[in-house]
């Protein structure tokens, strides 16, 4: 095995939560008539939840003090974990959980890399809430990807140099941030064209030829 241990981002890598952000801002962005779609959805991965409100409100006419949008962000985050109620071990793919189990049956340890904060909750809710070695998501750091904090406090939990991690993402801040922190990374979806992972995956599976 060319690594110890693998770490996921969660959203977009082991479940799919874009529908229930998109569901949970456009609501705000209704309320606040602000032009919102998939596009500008899609620049919010991997990005936290201020700075995804940061991004929506490019389009904002007005001024917002910062108690507005700390209670704008409250209430997007109510909606989205009423969403969130919605998934369950259905939702995990069994391409995921197979790969999953046998990158674990190959000895490597497994983490989540997460800006969530609601990331405790979202594997919960897929029967994964005792699952991974170590949890690193957005209640631990203090700067959001591109920043490597996330990937170097999973690392530090694994117990293993950053050198001996393999990094999932789906967001090319997410990637960035694996390279910043000295890791391999291996990119998925959208991430697999930015051109500066060490692997572009066409399929999860085809994470178990990355790791050998
Ligand atoms: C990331 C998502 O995993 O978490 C982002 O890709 C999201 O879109 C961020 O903004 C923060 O999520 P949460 O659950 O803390 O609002
Ligand atoms: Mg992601």
């Amino acid at each position: 095995m060319k690594y110890k241990a693998v770490i996921f981002d969660l959203d977009g890598v082991i479940c799919h939560t874009d529908k229930y952000h998109y569901q949970a801002w456009k609501t705000i962005a209704d309320e606040l008539s602000i032009p919102f779609d998939e596009t500008i959805n899609n620049r919010l991965r991997g990005v936290s939840r201020m700075e995804s409100f940061e991004i929506i409100l490019e389009k904002y006419p007005g001024e917002m003090s910062q108690e507005e949008k700390v209670a704008y962000t409250e209430k997007k985050n109510a909606v989205y974990k009423e969403l969130l109620k919605n998934m369950s071990p259905k939702d995990l793919s069994p391409e995921v959980w197979e790969t999953l189990e046998k990158l674990r049956g190959a000895g490597l340890k497994l983490a989540i890399g997460s800006s969530s904060k609601n990331a405790r909750f979202i594997l919960g809710q897929l029967g994964l809430g005792t699952y991974f070695d170590a949890i690193s998501d957005g209640n631990n750091i203090s700067r959001s990807k591109p920043d490597p904090e996330v990937f170097l406090k999973a690392a530090e939990y694994l117990s293993e140099a950053p050198a001996d991690c393999l990094v999932v993402e789906d967001a090319k801040a997410g990637v960035e941030a694996a390279k910043a922190g000295g890791m391999d990374c291996a990119a998925i979806g959208d991430a697999a064209f930015c051109g500066i992972a060490d692997y572009d995956l066409s399929t999860f599976s085809d994470l178990c030829r990355a790791v050998r």
